[in-house]
């Protein structure tokens, strides 16, 4: 049994996020989405309507949606999980990846993480990119799914 988690904020979920959870289903028995409860950014979404987004979106029978506080590996060792999945957009995401990768390493030798490249045309996308657009009224159709861009639409009341 292959157990993925495959954190981060989710503010909100992209399709850049569905693409790397669709590729992490094709080698992983399970994929936990694992939402970070993070005190540092300053969310659109509440962790609970995050959640019940991505549970909207999820179409797939073995991927969880989860929260979590502390640290990644502390979590991922409660979980079972053997790997941590990241998706690799550019080259500028290596560096602060790698740090990651090898930081998460030297407090859990067991876990192992796995980089999967994103699909070209979702390689420019960040969820604040996204929000950024679509508060200054440009279209972000095609860039998250349906249900997100609705949420998006009723929370600024358009
Ligand atoms: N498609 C589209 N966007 C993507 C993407 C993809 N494939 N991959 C990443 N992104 C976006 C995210 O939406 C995010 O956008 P934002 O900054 O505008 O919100 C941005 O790229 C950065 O994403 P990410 O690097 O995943 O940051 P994160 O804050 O979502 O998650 C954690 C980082 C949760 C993995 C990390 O902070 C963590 O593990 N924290 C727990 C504490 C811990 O263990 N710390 C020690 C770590 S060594």
């Amino acid at each position: 049994m292959r157990r993925a988690i495959y954190p981060g904020t989710f503010d909100p979920i992209t399709n850049g996020h569905l693409d790397i959870i669709e590729r992490s289903t094709r080698v992983f028995d399970e994929v936990i989405i694992a939402l970070l409860m993070n005190i540092e950014k300053k969310p659109m979404f509440s962790i609970q309507e995050r959640v019940e987004m991505i549970q909207q979106v999820n179409r797939w029978k073995h991927v969880k949606v989860d929260t979590f506080q502390g640290l990644l590996v502390h979590y991922a060792v409660s979980q079972k999980a053997q790997v941590i999945v990241r998706g690799i957009r550019a080259v500028s995401d290596y560096e602060y990846e790698l740090q990651m990768a090898l930081m998460n390493r030297r407090l859990e030798p067991s876990l192992e993480t796995v980089f999967m490249m994103s699909a070209e045309e979702y390689s420019h996308l960040s969820s604040s990119l996204i929000k950024e657009v679509f508060v200054l009224g440009g279209s972000i159709t095609g860039l998250v799914p349906q249900v997100v861009e609705e949420r998006m639409r009723s929370k600024l009341g358009r």
